[in-house]
């Protein structure tokens, strides 16, 4: 048995005249073998429907070849139901006012993914876009830190519904470092981490957005795991550095998105040479040719190489990020013109 079956099963059964699933009756679907736990989120106002629900869930999945079937019913508090649709045996969350969600990722760490993310969101939004930016990395949150966000927390509006982002030169900035105290440990996983990330993605108000950038962790975890299975995302830019050992680890990171059948778009080569103010002549101080190397072994394009740039790290510290700060050194050139190339493809 699977979660496609219990799915379409569940899509049988109509409450006023539309069916849970599409009614966003369906909070969670677990199937294990002959067993299916169905968490219903039912809304205040439909509470005294939800035993009649319970029964007729309960017949139409036993005869529909499942051996044990547990419900769970929650009562959601008149917060409108997210739009559910469905993407292979998971459901994903629409986000009406976001056209495209773009993920930065790298199978390592400490590749220049988080300076490559914030610094992209900013060029979008200098060639004109609507832009935000989600750090989903809780472990250690940096967007925050760059943007010198750190003693700012996200606002809840009056009503206690959405989450109001702090803005930045233009940008609206998401983060669990902007929630949880920059000290606390945070120990949320797997289920809880998931519930986490769909309530700060889905409640935020992003206002009207073209791009959403997420800065991912390294690797392929929980994070990576979420916005896969929930969001609807247009395509991941994987970064690495020119080093060949690092590309095991940045080919397992593709392989990753390839079996969550999320798109990789490119592949960005970050701290690829040096140029000698004095002389002009480019170092290739970590090795030349792993972006290349990466892309022949795939097949998916290199989209540009990012300098290393003492503008880059000094502009992180001091946080504005240096496409905003100095438009025109020779790695904000390098990431503009990235966000040309990724538009050109979408
Ligand atoms: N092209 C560059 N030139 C100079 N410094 C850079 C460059 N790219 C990144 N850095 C610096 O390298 C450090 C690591 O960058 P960053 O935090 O963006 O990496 P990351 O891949 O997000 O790390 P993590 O895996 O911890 O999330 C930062 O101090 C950043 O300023
Ligand atoms: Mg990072």
């Amino acid at each position: 048995m699977t979660s496609k079956k219990a799915l379409e099963i569940l899509k049988g059964i109509m409450v006023d005249g539309k069916d849970i699933v599409s009614a966003g009756f369906l909070g969670n679907l677990t199937v294990e073998g002959e067993k299916v736990e169905v968490v219903l989120s039912i809304p205040e106002e439909k509470e005294d429907i939800a035993l009649e629900l319970q029964d007729k869930i309960r017949d139409a999945l036993l005869s529909g070849g499942f051996k044990e079937v547990v419900i769970k019913t929650k009562v959601k508090q008149s917060l409108p139901p997210p739009k559910v649709q469905t993407k292979g045996p998971f459901k994903t969350i629409d986000l009406p006012n976001v056209k495209n969600i773009m993920a930065v990722a790298s199978g390592k760490g400490g590749v220049g993914k988080s300076t490559f993310a914030v610094n992209l969101a900013y060029a979008f939004k200098r060639l004109g876009y609507k832009v935000g930016i989600f750090d989903s990395d809780i472990y250690g949150p940096s967007v925050s830190v760059m943007l010198n966000l750190k003693d700012e927390r996200m606002r809840v509006d009056p009503e206690g519904r959405k989450f109001i982002p702090p803005e930045k030169y233009g940008v609206k900035v998401v983060s669990f470092g902007l929630l949880v105290d920059e000290y606390t440990p945070v120990l949320w996983r797997g289920a809880m981490f998931h519930k986490a990330y769909e309530e700060l993605m889905s409640q935020t108000d992003w206002g009207e957005l073209d791009f959403l950038v997420v800065d991912l962790p390294p690797g392929t975890g929980d994070a990576q795991m979420s916005l896969a299975q929930l969001f609807d995302v247009k395509g991941v830019l994987v970064v690495t550095t020119p080093q060949l050992v690092a590309i095991a680890d940045v080919l397992r990171a593709i392989k990753g998105f390839e079996k969550l059948e999320v798109r990789v778009l490119g592949i960005i080569e970050n701290m690829a040479y040096f140029v000698c103010p004095d002389t002009g002549k480019k170092y290739y101080i970590f090795g030349q040719g792993g972006g290349k190397k990466l892309s022949d072994l795939t097949g998916i394009p290199l989209l540009g190489s990012v300098p290393i740039d003492e503008y880059i790290s000094s502009s992180g510290d001091n946080g504005i990020p240096v496409v905003e700060a100095f438009p025109d050194v020779p790695s904000s050139r390098a990431i503009m013109k990235i966000a040309e190339s990724i538009l050109k493809m979408l």
